[in-house]
């Protein structure tokens, strides 16, 4: 049961008092204050940043930074940093990133890097004269937002194209303007809703005040970027040749791919696997993002809504195999920022962006792509030859080890007694409490 009652005004309460009325409404709040207290960064002035980014802030919720090493893409080695809970992630990167190091690397490609944004609006006049209208309007509408893009131009971007559709069919007098950015290395979230919204301004003025058209016609309804962004897009893959793969989990390079193929295959057909299959993708992509202060929502439901993008949810990745030559690829929308937005803001991310080298958003773009391929390979590959739960539970043993309050001590011992032993909640508890009763 809740011991919180219906609020006004919260957020106009000062840190101290939200922390003092959310701990006393818990049953057990002896320790509450100071826990939300000791992830309070000590110095102020990052505080109040971190605490900044959001409404009603009581503590920083703490997550591990790590880095993936030997990430080998179009030449040149990185270091991956990201940010994830999951125990194995990191490990699996790094595995196959030092996997795909010694057979060449990645090979990356930006392919396109449009943004969109829709206006949505009702039109009830004469149809035929607004597409008439149609490049007059996008002159004025363009000519309307030169302040608010002159800055983006200067950098190299801008409005890349506006589009008048009619989806009256769908929905009664349903108009869009549909409008295409390049935001360069912003993610642009910002620039791109203020520019649709002087565009519904402008709209609603072009209609008042030219012939033919009356102010009646037009009703706005949103003005909002989208997420789906299918011409934001990057490939990321890796290659050898079959006799470069050598033992792979204790199967031979042939047997090997030939079950890695029909894993992939499998995750083409079946929405369950598809589904799965493109979560172990995003485990790494995932984590680049976040690491970066990148908006990991916007990036998932754009991967998502690619992935369906046939009418069926399917596998990002593919993998071929021709004449000896195995090739596992990945395709996926990226859209992403290394300007801007808590990119710099956030301490640590502006740390991620430095240990990439600053890279340009396209960059960053090959960069989460291709964790996101060394995720899915890591998966597949322990998927079909040793399962994934040893690698996986051996990463976790010290998780579970920490539960029952197990000294370092002892979780040293746990990891060289399960080393080669298959690691289960129940196995664990039996041994720690062995151990114990050995003691004493
Ligand atoms: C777990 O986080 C990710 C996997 O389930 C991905 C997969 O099944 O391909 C291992």
């Amino acid at each position: 049961m809740s011991n919180y009652k219906l609020l006004k005004g919260f957020s106009k309460l000062t840190d101290a008092e939200k922390l003092r009325l959310v701990v006393s409404g818990l049953d057990d709040s002896s320790d509450a204050l100071s826990t939300l207290k000791s992830f309070h960064h000590p110095d102020r002035a990052v505080q109040q940043t971190l605490s900044a980014f959001s409404e009603n802030t009581l503590s920083n919720y703490a997550l591990p930074f790590g880095v993936a090493p030997n990430f080998l893409i179009n030449g040149k080695v990185y270091m991956v940093p990201m940010v994830i809970e999951e125990s194995s992630v990191v490990a699996a990167a790094s595995s196959a990133a030092s996997f795909w190091a010694a057979r060449g690397g990645f090979e990356a490609e930006a392919q396109k890097v449009e943004k969109v944004g829709q206006l949505h609006f009702l039109f009830k006049g004469d149809r035929d004269k607004l597409f008439l209208a149609e490049a007059a309007i996008c002159r004025y509408l363009r000519e309307g937002v030169r302040q608010i893009t002159a800055r983006m131009e200067a950098r190299g971007g801008g409005i890349l194209n506006i589009e008048l559709k009619d989806h009256s069919e769908k929905i009664d007098h349903y108009f869009q303007l549909h409008v295409g950015f390049d935001t360069v290395d912003a993610m642009g979230a910002n620039y791109i809703n203020s520019v649709l919204e002087e565009f519904t301004s402008l709209l609603g003025d072009y209609f008042e005040h030219t012939p033919g058209f009356t102010q009646d016609d037009f009703e706005p309804l949103m003005a909002i970027l989208s997420n789906y962004t299918p011409n934001c897009l990057v490939t990321v893959s890796v290659g050898c040749n079959l006799e470069e793969f050598g033992v792979v989990g204790g199967l031979r390079a042939d047997e090997f791919t030939r079950r890695f193929m029909q894993a992939v295959h499998i995750a083409e057909v079946d929405v369950y696997r598809a589904t799965t299959h493109n979560k172990g993708i995003m485990n790494g992509t995932d984590a680049v993002i976040l690491a970066t202060g990148n908006d990991f929502r916007a990036v998932e439901a754009g991967v998502h809504a690619y992935a369906a993008r046939s009418g069926q949810y399917r596998s990002l990745s593919k993998a071929e195999l021709e004449n000896g030559q195995f090739r596992f690829s990945l395709e996926m929308p990226l859209a992403v920022g290394t300007l801007g937005g808590l990119t710099r803001l956030h301490p640590l991310a502006a740390l991620a962006l430095k240990i990439l080298g600053n890279p340009s958003a396209k960059e960053l773009m090959m960069i989460a792509a291709a964790a996101g391929l060394a995720n899915n390979f890591a998966a597949l590959r322990s998927l079909v030859t040793t399962g994934i739960q040893s690698g996986h539970m051996k990463m976790h043993l010290p998780n579970i080890m920490r539960q029952y309050q197990a000294s370092p001590d002892e979780i040293q011992q746990a990891i060289s007694f399960f080393a080669g032993k298959k690691i289960s909640h129940q196995s664990v508890e039996t041994f720690i409490n062995n151990l114990r009763n050995r003691k004493h």
